[in-house]
């Protein structure tokens, strides 16, 4: 096929870039499935841990298979002791993001199987990355604040453990459990910006850290993960629920993007700002928060009303900005959890990918000039 033959597809919005048998969008009517199982089933039913399970193997597991994969993961939720003095080095007013992904890819340096591409120890590196992302957030929160870098407890499910880790305190069972609901909803979605910036490096037969990092890096930007620290923001900068109306008005005016709304794909709502909205107002009502979501909900009718029309919704950043806070969690600590959770996406699209490989490497079309005569610079 010449470059001519080529279809010329800005921002890849048409092209199906992978085949997977781990998350299925149907964008128009606003449906999102882990291997067939409805999001707000494994959200009501499921735990992190049994929601990574499935997508990694195609399948709920056993209690013996649960079990043998919540040991494997809690073996490995602390650092390596390097990682931990590297984090100590970081500057304390660093992005978590930057902290994380430079976190991450030391991993590979104290990792024997770092390079070896092969299917066993790319399930070890997998559960390695899920294990110790928390624990690499948490132990930068607590050096950039001066406090003591806590153990994990492998007594403790990863939601708990990441509190605990980042508190000082062991959570409540609601705290924990409302957690444990976000990263099931935030686990896997598709081929998005980070995943296919996950699968073009492992395509090229790097390694599994090396495709982590870069995935962090994509997911930090404002279009995509980053959206959600965005929401908390214009929430703060609203301030109350009887200015909420004016400041949206005003940013639509001002052709401003929203912060949690709108999807390269859903142009319905997104089925998992159906179900944070509901367990938000719980939440928030829990933890004196329900200003938060009384402007959150005010935003959304406003938004329905202007723009539902064309096809723009809240997305899952919407609902979980509020859920975050009422967990008590830093705002700059939002999209590092979101990339917690989808740690367990990115291995395991990796893992797809490498067991049918084939180089992405998409054209571009040249707009430049050509046949230009060289001039010497003492000409220019
Ligand atoms: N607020 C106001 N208008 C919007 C919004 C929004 N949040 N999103 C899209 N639009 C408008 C655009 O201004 C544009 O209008 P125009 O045709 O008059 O120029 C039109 O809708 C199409 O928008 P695009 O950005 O071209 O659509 P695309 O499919 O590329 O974008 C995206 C999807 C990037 C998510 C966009 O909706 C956006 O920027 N949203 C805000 C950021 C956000 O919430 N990102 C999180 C996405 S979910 C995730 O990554 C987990």
């Amino acid at each position: 096929m010449t470059v001519d033959e080529k279809i010329f597809d800005k921002g890849l919005a048409n092209t199906i870039a992978a085949e997977s048998s781990m998350s299925y969008i149907d964008g128009a009517n606003g449906i999102l499935e882990y291997v067939g199982i409805d999001i707000d089933s494994l959200a009501r039913n499921s735990t992190f841990e049994e929601s990574t399970y499935l997508l990694w193997n195609g399948t709920l597991p056993n209690q013996s298979q649960l079990n043998g994969l919540v040991d494997d993961l809690r073996e490995e939720y602390a650092l390596p002791g390097g990682v931990i003095d590297l984090i100590r080095t970081f500057p304390t007013d660093a992005a978590p993001m930057h902290a994380l992904q430079t976190a991450v890819a030391s991993l590979a340096l104290h990792d024997p199987e770092a390079d070896v591409n092969e299917p066993g120890p790319n399930v070890r590196k997998s559960i390695k990355l899920v294990a110790k992302t928390p624990a690499i957030v948490a132990a930068f929160d607590r050096h950039r604040k001066g406090l003591d870098i806590i153990e994990p407890d492998s007594s403790l499910d990863i939601a708990s453990n990441f509190l605990w880790m980042l508190n000082g305190e062991k959570p409540t069972e609601t705290m924990g459990k409302a957690l444990d609901v976000c990263l099931i909803l935030h686990a896997d979605h598709g081929t998005n910006a980070s995943t296919f910036t996950s699968l073009v490096v492992i395509s090229t037969l790097s390694d599994m850290y090396s495709s982590m990092a870069a995935a962090i890096g994509a997911l930090r930007g404002p279009l995509h993960g980053g959206a959600n620290e965005g929401v908390m923001r214009m929430l703060e900068e609203i301030g109350s629920l009887d200015k909420v109306d004016a400041a949206i008005e005003q940013k639509l005016a001002n052709k401003d993007k929203i912060m949690g709304f709108g999807h390269r794909v859903y142009k319905a709502v997104d089925p998992r700002a159906t179900y944070l909205k509901t367990f938000t107002k719980g939440i928030a009502e829990d933890t004196g928060n329900q200003s938060l979501y009384e402007m959150s909900s005010r935003i959304e009718d406003i938004m329905n009303e202007k723009v539902g029309s064309r096809g723009i919704y809240p997305n899952v950043d919407f609902y979980s900005a509020t859920t975050y806070h009422c967990l008590g969690l830093d705002l700059d600590l939002f999209t590092p959890l979101f990339a917690i959770a989808r740690m367990v996406g990115w291995t395991g699209h990796c893992m797809e990918q490498l067991a049918d490989n084939k180089l992405i490497r998409p054209g571009s079309a040249y707009i430049g000039p050509h046949g230009v005569d060289y001039t010497p610079i003492s000409d220019r």
